[in-house]
């Protein structure tokens, strides 16, 4: 699939519109990424937000209720600036819409302005996608220069998003179409391809048999918390695995880009995606784990279990943690197990990519009967940072090799600011920059593979495993890899 570029005018001023608007995602994450942008001047000089919710709210009640009360206190102490906010303020217009009434995008269309570039982010749940594309569409508002921006998860399945694709697509062609997942505006992630493909020495050594094993994590304290209606609806594979670590795999895993175009990425992202094993169901139930969390504590404090949490229907079986087994059916990788991990009440917040190079054929060198391999160590959370793990001689007059890190910090050796993901996307969007944005093949291969789990989970009639909230999941997680004399990088340490 190619995309063909839209010959968009650049620096057009910009109507930044915003579906969800007095949602979770907006207060969280959008709109202080956005003050950010702004206070950065990455924002076109004429730029308005207009953000559009069902509460029947003035705009002085939008702006004291949610962006004072709400949105505010997610912006970082530090960067906060009364001047600039209250700038920041200015660009904005709340629009009462319900988005399902064709009458109320004529409101809409009322205080968009003409001749702007129309920037639509919907952020609300994917079954509304068509009908806001199809609405303002017919109310006008899409032209060469809109683009739009679409939340995940992108359908429940492969079949809803491919619906979601097809339809938006009548509306939007591909070049205009933004699929984001913030994983990949994460600094780290992005660093990941710097390593892997600036470095002259890790590309002889970077496929199998010289890496033995990569685990990916992504490791959460919080749990459910207000969004057990969404949650227990989609689970984390589809929250997680289907997208964020199946992007950071495709990463990990593929075949240097001709060019950082975005379709010379993206074709080699889909690539990995298509060559992905499908799971059977001997595969499913050996290869695979899902877990729910019971009641527990997570830093000291007591936590519920998933089925105490509000809005939770009772004997839910919705997973709140996955690990599995995966394999790429290409010669790079024949045969390297990638271990995938995530979870909601885990023992610590970390996410991290740990590539495990073979060991030696054969050691002179004792290691106090410990045989230790190399390991490449990315880590995106807490803390970004690089540790190359080697083996070193152990002080003393013998001659024993024990692991010492190699450690890139990042943040000592540039000082610069780093913009969080949601900024960093945002302002990709604004400049037309699709590179790190799915598209729609992509998306739909992630699905493809994701998609039987689910359906073999389904049928299994098996019940989630209980793990006690504040650990690192169920023991068949730990099971997993023991079968191949494995552990999960936090017991290795
Ligand atoms: C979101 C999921 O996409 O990513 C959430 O919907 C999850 O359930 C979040 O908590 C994690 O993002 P981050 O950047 O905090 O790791």
């Amino acid at each position: 699939m190619t995309t063909q570029h839209a010959s968009a005018t650049p620096n057009l001023p910009l109507d930044m519109i915003i579906f969800g608007g007095t949602g979770d995602l907006s207060f969280r994450k959008l709109l202080p990424a956005l003050y950010m942008a702004h206070l950065h001047c990455n924002l076109p000089p004429d730029t308005r937000i207009l953000t559009i919710g069902r509460k029947p709210w003035s705009r002085e009640e939008y702006i004291s209720e949610f962006m004072e009360a709400k949105a505010k206190p997610f912006i970082e102490k530090k960067a906060f600036d009364s001047a600039a906010w209250d700038k920041f303020l200015a660009l904005f217009e709340y629009v009462r819409m319900d988005v399902d009434s064709v009458e109320d995008y004529q409101r809409l269309k009322e205080v968009s302005r003409e001749g702007v570039r129309r920037v639509f982010y919907l952020a609300t749940s994917p079954d509304l996608f068509t009908n806001i594309c199809e609405n303002l569409s017919a109310a006008g508002l899409v032209d060469e220069n809109s683009r739009v921006v679409l939340e995940k998860p992108l359908g429940h399945d492969l079949a809803s998003a491919q619906e979601i694709n097809t339809a938006v697509g009548k509306h939007f062609s591909e070049a205009q179409i933004y699929r984001i997942d913030h994983y990949l505006g994460k600094e780290t992630v992005q660093n990941l391809m710097v390593l892997r493909f600036g470095n002259a020495i890790f590309g002889p050594l970077w496929q199998a048999p010289y890496i033995k094993r990569v685990q990916i994590t992504v490791a959460e304290e919080v749990g459910v918390g207000s969004r057990a209606g969404f949650y227990d609806k989609t689970g984390a594979l589809r929250d997680m695995v289907q997208n964020h670590l199946l992007q950071l795999l495709c990463i990990v895993a593929m075949e240097p880009p001709v060019s950082l175009d975005p379709d010379a990425v993206r074709d080699e992202k889909l690539k990995v995606l298509r060559s992905l094993r499908p799971m059977t169901p001997e595969d499913i139930a050996r290869d695979t784990v899902r877990g729910q969390y019971t009641a527990g504590a997570v830093n000291g404090e007591p936590v519920k279990g998933y089925l105490e949490e509000d809005n939770v229907p009772a004997g839910s079986r919705a997973e709140t943690f996955v690990a599995l087994r995966a394999h790429i059916n290409n010669w790079r990788w024949a045969n390297v197990p990638f271990y995938l991990r995530t979870g909601k009440r885990m023992q610590k917040k970390v996410s991290e990519i740990v590539i495990e190079f073979s060991e030696l054929p054969f050691s002179i060198i004792p290691s106090g009967g410990r045989n230790y391999g190399n390991r490449l160590v990315i880590q995106l959370q807490p803390e970004e940072s690089i540790q190359l793990q080697m083996l070193a001689k152990e002080p003393g007059s013998g001659m024993h090799m024990l692991p010492v890190n190699l450690n890139l910090d990042l943040q000592q050796a540039f000082t610069e600011r780093r913009a969080e993901a949601y900024e960093r996307l945002l302002i990709d969007v604004i400049r037309g920059r699709l590179t790190h944005f799915m598209r729609r093949d992509e998306l739909e291969a992630a699905w493809a593979w994701a998609e039987p789990i689910l359906d073999g989970w389904s049928k299994s009639g098996d019940k989630p495993r209980g793990y006690t909230a504040g650990t690192f999941g169920p023991a068949a997680s730990t099971a997993l890899m023991a079968r191949e004399n494995a552990v999960w990088a936090e017991e290795s340490q």
